[in-house]
């Protein structure tokens, strides 16, 4: 005979508050609850996973034993899993406090793609946005160097999680935080997945408004497996005057076509030079790359910035050249990209 005595809402209730580790949401609102079935003597409960990760399971086991068994008469109570690749829990692949997650790709590697991802979050800053980085460039991490951080340092860890380094105002965190420079960084399968996995749902980013994901040049796997992993909430593209440039910046729209993440715009970097004397922008190269992109991929332009001595030199004195801008043509373009950029997700949002 089943077990009658028992009370299923306070078996709910109890279960509303198990939580899962990473999500910090209850089990019940995750959807992970299939089944609560009284058995002769007590009690048995059917738990969804998304995979066969013992580490999260047992955890759960555990807050879940110790909170049905303070409900009265529940009896023996027994915890099984399945493993269902299709749950959607509510939350998916979401970085915790983060509100927005925008990948930086370009297809061509050397663009400018890292110094625009760290120019554009200091202009964020600046704004008084709260804002990360994480360099997802495993083979090539440049945005220690970019805000003068060389080489190892020792990351403030507990438990598991990491912190990241705060640095003019921006949290940032990098594979090149891991290694000394002089040794090379050869991931290999399992221990790449591992890393990327700890470096995106490990880090403790507290509250952000927006978290800059600077992704390795190219549009092959490691790229793509980088944009299926997180849930991102747009993509910026950046792309230079150049035929070469756009046809693989093209790709790489392509790939976030692919993977369903919004592209919130183009940007065209080292469009024309920025004369250091008067400022004044001559077209050294052609122009027109983003244009042409965004009008190819059926996506904004979100601005173009010029070529400029001072972020030259910045990428070698370790601070994005816009904290230091005075009123300039690079000053405006990043300020008119912030402002774009923002009208983008918020156009999204509706
Ligand atoms: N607007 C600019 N004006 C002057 N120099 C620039 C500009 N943008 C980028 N650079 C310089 O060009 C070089 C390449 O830039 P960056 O490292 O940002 O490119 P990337 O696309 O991230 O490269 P990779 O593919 O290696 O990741 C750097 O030395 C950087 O300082
Ligand atoms: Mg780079």
């Amino acid at each position: 005979m089943a077990n009658d005595k028992i009370d299923l809402t306070s078996i709910q209730r109890q279960l509303m508050q198990v939580k899962h580790p990473e999500l910090k949401k209850d089990i019940v609102s995750l959807g992970m609850v299939a089944q609560v079935t009284p058995t002769d003597d007590g009690i048995e409960i059917l738990i969804k996973t998304p995979n066969a990760d013992r580490r999260l399971q047992i955890g759960l086991e555990a807050q879940t034993r110790q909170l049905i068994s303070k409900i009265e008469g529940a009896g023996k109570v027994k915890i099984k899993f399945e493993v269902d690749q299709n749950l959607k829990m509510e939350d998916g692949n979401r970085i915790f406090g983060v509100k927005k997650v925008i990948a930086v790709g370009s297809g061509k590697g050397g663009v400018g793609k890292s110094t625009v991802t760290a120019n554009l979050a200091s202009t964020l800053a600046m704004s008084g946005k709260k804002v990360g980085i994480l360099d997802a460039d495993i083979y090539g991490p440049s945005l220690g160097k970019m805000f003068g951080i060389n080489g190892r340092v020792a990351l403030k860890s507990e438990e598991d999680k990491i912190y990241p380094i705060e640095k003019h105002g921006i949290k940032l965190i990098s594979f090149s935080f891991l290694v000394t420079e002089d040794q090379p960084v050869v991931w290999r399968g399992p221990m790449l997945g591992k890393a990327i996995e700890q470096f995106l749902y490990d880090v403790v980013w507290g509250e952000l408004d927006y978290l800059f994901i600077d992704l390795p040049p190219g549009t092959g796997d490691v790229q793509l497996s980088l944009a299926q992993l997180i849930d991102l909430d747009g993509a910026v593209i950046v792309t230079t005057p150049q035929e070469v440039a756009v046809l693989d910046a093209g790709r790489a729209a392509a790939m976030f076509k692919q993977v369903k993440v919004p592209i919130l715009g183009i940007v065209e970097n080292m469009s024309g030079f920025a004369c250091p004397k008067c400022g004044h922008v001559t077209d050294v190269f052609s122009k027109g790359g983003g244009e042409k992109l965004s009008k190819q991929v059926g996506v904004p332009e979100l601005g173009a910035v010029p070529l400029t001595l001072d972020v030259m030199s910045s990428g070698e004195s370790g601070k994005p050249a816009l904290l230091d801008a005075k009123d300039s043509p690079l000053k405006e373009a990043y300020f008119l990209i912030a402002k774009n950029l923002e009208e983008q997700i918020a156009n999204w949002e509706e």
